[in-house]
């Protein structure tokens, strides 16, 4: 195989931080280690967000203390201010991800900020960041379509994505929040968004609501993306996105791209035991 392809999995975050039964700390962390075993080499493990917020993801710095770290992965933690950075610099984090909205009413549910104050609320997050030699990512979700606000406009994604890269975020994760993207919106969208940068600083994140997650995928493919996010066992959610259920799952990305002759250098049949495993842990197991 060749024409390699970069999975993120944000299984552990993304796809557990929208549970209603509270997981324990050990299965959290005992997911992260069996996803470790795959040869999955970027892994979102947990959120320094406000417990307020997002209770599911109050453990922290319990959960990455507990992790066995394998050489060669990088953990990732979401980062939304300062005081989450802390948290995020204190458990050694490898990296940070920083998260921005393209639409004005995903992001006052979400942050509790304007697309604007967002930007200036992250800026010192990303500089400091900087200084400790802390590699930055950022994320703009509802790319295409806004739960509050309706269809997206591609300006505002290619906006929110430059002040990113401006900042020094390494990539930019391009997200289909509540899964409603359509290759067609997928494709005006980049078009926005690659005037700004070459198609290897984004990534693609899309969620599987609509089941259309594979095909957005492969518009993203023929534009030159080659990094996804992905959720083993096709967990997720947001919280603040109602209807947002299910990342696309790792195992389908995988499968998908490998058919396509794409090396992941992901091993499916270990894949599938941290997805079984993922799947169980779900407040309705499926
Ligand atoms: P706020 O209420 O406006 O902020 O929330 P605040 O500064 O007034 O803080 C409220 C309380 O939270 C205070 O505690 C703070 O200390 C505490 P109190 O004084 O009342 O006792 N607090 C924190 N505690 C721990 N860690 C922190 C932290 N920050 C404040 N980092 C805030 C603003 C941004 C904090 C809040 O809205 C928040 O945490 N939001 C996160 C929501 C979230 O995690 N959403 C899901 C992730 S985004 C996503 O899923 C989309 C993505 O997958 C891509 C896609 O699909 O599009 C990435
Ligand atoms: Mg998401």
């Amino acid at each position: 195989m060749s024409d390699p392809v970069t999975i993120f999995e944000v299984g552990p975050r993304d796809g557990l931080q929208n549970e209603q039964r509270q997981i324990p700390t050990a299965d959290k962390i005992r997911l992260t280690d069996m996803l470790s075993e795959t040869g999955l080499r970027k892994i979102e493990v947990t959120s320094f967000v406000s417990p307020k917020w997002v209770p599911q993801m109050g453990d922290a710095a319990e959960v990455m203390a507990g992790i066995a770290r394998r050489p060669g992965i990088s953990y990732a933690v979401l980062t939304p201010n300062m005081k989450g950075l802390d948290g995020a610099l204190a458990a050694k984090a490898d990296e940070v991800a920083v998260f921005v909205s393209a639409s004005e009413g995903f992001s006052k549910a979400n942050i509790n900020a304007t697309m604007a104050e967002s930007l200036e609320r992250i800026r010192p997050v990303a500089a400091r960041a900087a200084e400790e030699n802390v590699p930055v990512r950022g994320y703009v979700s509802c790319v295409t379509d806004c739960p509050f606000d309706g269809p997206t406009p591609p300006h505002n994604v290619a906006l929110m994505a430059e002040a990113l890269l401006e900042m020094g975020c390494y990539e930019v994760s391009l997200g289909d929040t509540i899964g409603q993207a359509t290759p067609r919106a997928v494709n005006y969208m980049l078009d926005a968004v690659l005037a700004v940068a070459g198609a290897e600083k984004f990534a693609g994140h899309f969620h599987d609501t609509a089941g259309r997650a594979l095909e957005n995928i492969d518009a993203s493919l023929a534009h030159g993306l080659r990094t996804f996010d992905a959720a083993v066992g096709g967990l997720g959610g947001c919280p603040y996105a109602p209807g947002a259920a299910g990342n696309v799952a790792t195992e389908a990305v995988v499968a998908h791209l490998h058919s396509k002759g794409h090396d992941t250098g992901v091993d499916p049949a270990k894949l599938a035991e941290a997805g079984a495993f993922a799947r169980s842990l779900r407040s309705v197991p499926a």
